[in-house]
């Protein structure tokens, strides 16, 4: 290369190779419960627990604060280089390890986070768990559950915007381990103490992202101050 001293190409193949070399290194995420503070999905949450915001407005919050959260639980996703040309150079350049995500929804107020995570990770594989509680025994019944294959190899990342006493989450999660997930992780906008505490005692090994803890629950399960029926205000249902 004419005008470029032998130095300078060996500095830039060092350089090069430190994209490697500074890899985030995988580790499991350490803490059991994570709440983001970010003003921006603070902002938006606060929007969107105001009673009077619109559903349209209520379902483009979601979808934005969604992505802010996804952020979050996926980012310390183990990483691999990849060698790849630039229009100037070769170089070893980061990208994602191992298989594609898994992202499952507890239906239906799940889909509201999903379908924004999804516009972030296009690729992610996709399930479903649905559930609903029997009068009689207050317990969950599944009556849905289809989700990706291999699900020992991926990272699972299960999506419900409330978790309110947990009972259904903890379901969940352990139909996922009985389908073979060992990596999982709880992505909900609020949490209730109580329902972190079932999901702590039932799964400690799932750590939890949320956007708020708040207060508590009332005696019908709704969480306090919360934003109501999330189902209802994302779908304009009552
Ligand atoms: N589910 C909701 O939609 N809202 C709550 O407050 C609790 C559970």
């Amino acid at each position: 290369m004419a005008g470029i001293c032998a130095p300078a190409i060996a500095r830039a193949a060092h350089i090069c190779k430190d994209y490697a070399s500074h890899l985030p290194k995988e580790r499991p995420m350490q803490q059991h419960l994570t709440i983001v503070k970010h003003p921006l999905v603070q902002h938006k949450l606060t929007l969107m627990r105001e009673k009077d915001t619109s559903t349209a407005v209520f379902r483009q919050l979601l979808r934005e604060i969604s992505q802010l959260l996804a952020y979050e639980v996926t980012h310390e996703l183990p990483m691999t280089t990849r060698e790849i040309e630039t229009p100037m150079q070769e170089m070893d350049a980061p990208v994602l390890a191992g298989r594609k995500l898994a992202l499952i929804s507890i239906l239906r107020a799940g889909n509201g986070l999903l379908d924004g995570m999804l516009e972030l990770i296009p690729s992610a594989r996709v399930g479903f768990v649905g559930l609903y509680r029997d009068e009689a025994t207050l317990k969950p019944v599944q009556y849905y559950f289809k989700v990706p294959d291999q699900l020992a190899k991926r990272l699972v990342i299960v999506v419900d915007p409330m978790l309110a006493t947990g009972n259904s989450s903890a379901a969940a999660v352990d139909l996922l381990k009985q389908a073979g997930a060992t990596d999982i992780r709880f992505l909900c906008l609020l949490a209730s103490p109580e329902g972190v505490a079932r999901m702590k005692e039932a799964h400690p090994d799932v750590p939890i992202v949320t956007a708020s803890l708040d207060d508590r629950l009332d005696e019908k399960g709704y969480i306090l101050p919360g934003l109501g029926d999330a189902g209802d205000r994302m779908f304009g249902t009552k």
